[in-house]
């Protein structure tokens, strides 16, 4: 029952689908989803050779390889498959996207948990990597191509490598006042905004009028006006 509402989701999410029968018979991120139901039901048995082995025919079949270990919620649409891992202790919250090309991988050799959590509503862009035992809040987009090492807050918008917060609720936000996480200290646009705000404080000097459209989005315009005090 619940592989079939999974199906119903995927049609409805997918503006390329052509009915629930499509998703069902022509789908590999559902076909995906049926064997990771069955190798995961033998790996809560503890039955190991079997679920790997129900887990590698639905990796032959689909290009999509889920440990049968990993935990998934209900409604994840996986589009297009192929090239996608997701590793033993991972855990995909609901109603969830993933492109093809993803990876929920581990950094090391170490044991226990050591994959991702993936809150609800979460979408993870293509070939982006998530590596480490870290959480990824509700309703976060993740960038094409991103890698993220580090937790992500609910709502956020994440970019890049190493993967930065550049959006919260789709908002731009400013870095060093907004956030103090491993995974938005940036160097380089720290030294780019000092820079930025230089050059628009000797065009002021210099008569000519800043064009404050050249500031990029994560400088706080604020610390601008200060710098020019008679702004
Ligand atoms: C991350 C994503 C969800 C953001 O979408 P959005 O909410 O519309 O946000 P925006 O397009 O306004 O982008 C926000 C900022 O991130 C940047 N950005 C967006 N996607 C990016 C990416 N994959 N890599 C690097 N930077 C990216 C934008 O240039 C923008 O930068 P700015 O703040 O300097 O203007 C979207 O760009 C994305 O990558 N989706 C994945 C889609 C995918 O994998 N499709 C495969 C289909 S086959």
């Amino acid at each position: 029952m619940g592989l079939l509402k999974d199906a119903k989701q995927i049609a409805e999410r997918d503006p390329a689908a052509r009915g629930i029968l499509s998703v069902i018979f022509l789908y590999p991120g559902f076909h995906a989803l049926v064997y990771h139901k069955i190798g995961h039901f033998f790996y809560r048995h503890r039955i190991f050779p079997i679920a790997r082995w129900i887990s590698q025919i639905g990796r032959h079949f689909t290009g999509i390889e889920i440990h049968p270990g990993a935990k998934i919620g209900n409604g994840l649409f996986i589009d297009h498959g192929m090239g996608i891992v997701i590793g033993e202790t991972a855990e995909i919250g609901d109603n969830c996207t993933i492109y093809h090309g993803v990876t929920l991988g581990g950094t090391g050799h170490s044991v226990g948990k050591r994959h991702p959590t993936i809150g609800n509503n979460v979408l993870i862009g293509a070939g982006a990597k998530l590596l480490g035992a870290f959480t990824v809040g509700d309703n976060v987009l993740i960038g094409a191509n991103a890698v993220v090492l580090a937790d992500v807050p609910a709502k956020a918008t994440v970019v890049g490598i190493p993967g930065k917060v550049v959006r919260i609720d789709g908002r731009p936000i400013i870095h060093s006042e907004e956030l103090d996480q491993v995974i938005t200290v940036d160097p380089l646009e720290q030294e780019l905004c000092k820079l930025m705000h230089r050059v628009i404080a000797l065009e002021h000097r210099a008569g000519v009028e800043p064009d404050e459209r050249h500031l990029p989005t994560f400088c706080d315009p604020e610390k601008y006006n200060q710098d020019n005090p008679e702004k």
